[in-house]
């Protein structure tokens, strides 16, 4: 290839990442051609000795990495060659560059899979922090960002703490799809030496050995389902830093967050803007995108091998280099952020946030919903135009609109109305109580 070919298809710059898989991989692979017989043993530990030094060489910011040599694994087996001679030449043995990146590339993902879920466990540890230490706080909760009915904080981030969950569970199931060995399948075919594959599996701590050769080294499915569970992830996390954005306004004023989580407007002095959140929100699009980009990718793509599939990696990396740290980020912003329960517990008041409650009131006198339902909008409406309170309307004005209401009409809060919502699932405080204690008990298993 000549220059300008060369620097389009090189991808060297970018699967460099993926050195100590390769070694690794590589190390078991001739670890096993000597175990069986293909490759003389005192050949094999000169092989290792050498992929051992470049891997020091690598992590000591001593090795050059050559464009003219493709990917990662050319530029290895280059410098195997370098230091141990023509020897270098039976490590590819029994192996194409098909078998052997989806071997990298399968072991890096198990590798960021489990980052990704401690990331995930630890946020799920803030999230329940931050609902023990603010257990009793009400807020409105919203439909249509509308206030609609009183609810407790904590039940409020318990909400996300559901989500993160499920996502623990998509990446948990991800890594059992990716837990597959995929060497000995050679360049589609599968070898005619006598490879001990379950060897290799072993020693990489693969769950299994891939059933099809040509599948093995054209399956891609594995990162699909990785860039899917981030995908998710991702919105999840974006939907939690738009309620950040949202609360940290002063229209909401419900929360303050820390001040290394802000910043200044460089024109307007009084700004203090949720910028991480925002971020957060934003990168959201580009995990989106990689998840779009791959499976466009795959989509047509005949068996096997196809060098279409050098593309799988850029946004990989990249979904796992904004996935990890917006995690970190959002557990550093809920960890830091003050609660102003006072806003909160106004902005309940200062709403008709108990009108289901009234209505559910009419219900328990005798009527149908559907017409308490009727009953309680007018009322709403008058309360509204009158500028007022229901807790400041007089009995007789309930009166007018029906006679069914007495001075226990009075008794109804935002606490009662919280208190009242008792069922399993509910956001009385204690069913609350109760999700904290299953939400400390689950977390144990986050990471399991
Ligand atoms: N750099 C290539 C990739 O990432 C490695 C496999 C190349 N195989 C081949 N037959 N050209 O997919």
């Amino acid at each position: 290839m000549d220059r300008s070919t060369v620097d389009y298809a090189v991808s060297v710059h970018f699967d460099f990442r993926l050195y100590r898989q390769d070694i690794t991989g590589s190390i078991a692979h001739v670890s096993m051609l000597s175990n069986q017989g293909i490759v003389q043993e005192s050949d094999a530990n000169l092989i290792i000795k050498g992929l051992e030094e470049i891997r020091e060489d690598i992590e000591g910011g001593r090795f050059t990495w050559r464009n003219d040599l493709e990917d990662v694994h050319m530029n290895i087996e280059r410098s195997l060659f370098d230091k141990i001679g023509s020897v270098a030449g039976m490590l590819h043995t029994a192996r194409s560059r098909n078998d052997q990146v989806a071997l990298d590339v399968r072991m890096y993902t198990k590798d960021v899979i489990d980052n990704v879920l401690s990331s995930l466990s630890n946020l799920r540890h803030k999230l329940v922090e931050k609902a023990e230490t603010n257990k009793s706080v009400i807020l409105p909760g919203y439909t249509h960002l509308q206030r609609a009915q009183p609810v407790l904080f904590a039940h409020h981030l318990l909400a996300y703490f559901e989500m993160f969950g499920r996502d623990i569970e998509r990446f948990k199931q991800a890594k059992c799809r990716t837990d597959v060995m995929p060497l000995g399948s050679g360049a589609l075919a599968g070898s005619p030496y006598p490879l001990d594959r379950e060897f290799v599996a072993n020693t990489l701590g693969f769950g299994s050995i891939s059933n099809n050769s040509m599948d093995a080294v054209s399956d891609r499915d594995y990162i699909i389902d990785f860039q899917s569970a981030s995908a998710v992830c991702a919105v999840h996390l974006s939907r939690l830093a738009d309620e950040i954005v949202l609360w940290s306004s002063s229209e909401f004023g419900f929360i303050t967050l820390d001040e290394s989580h802000t910043s200044g407007s460089s024109m307007m002095p009084q700004k203090n803007n949720p910028d991480l959140a925002e971020l957060t929100r934003g990168k959201t699009g580009r995990v989106l995108g990689n998840l779009v980009s791959l499976f466009t990718i795959l989509k047509g793509l005949p068996l096997t091998y196809n060098r279409d599939l050098q593309e799988d990696k850029e946004g990989l990396f990249d979904t796992v280099d904004t996935i990890v740290p917006s995690l970190n980020v959002m557990s550093a912003m809920i960890e830091g952020m003050d609660v102003d329960d006072q806003r909160m517990r106004d902005a309940a008041e200062n709403s008709q946030s108990i009108a289901t409650d009234i209505a559910d009131y009419l219900v328990k006198k005798g009527i149908p919903f559907r017409e308490a339902h009727g009953i309680v909008s007018e009322l709403s409406l008058y309360a509204s135009e009158k500028g007022s309170k229901f807790s400041e309307l007089a009995l007789e004005t309930y009166r007018n609109f029906s006679p069914l209401f007495d001075s226990d009409v009075f008794l109804m809060s935002v606490d009662s109305s919280v208190e009242s919502r008792n069922v399993p699932g509910g956001t009385s405080l204690t069913q609350v109580e109760g999700a904290l204690e299953n939400a400390r008990a689950s977390l144990e298993i986050d990471v399991d």
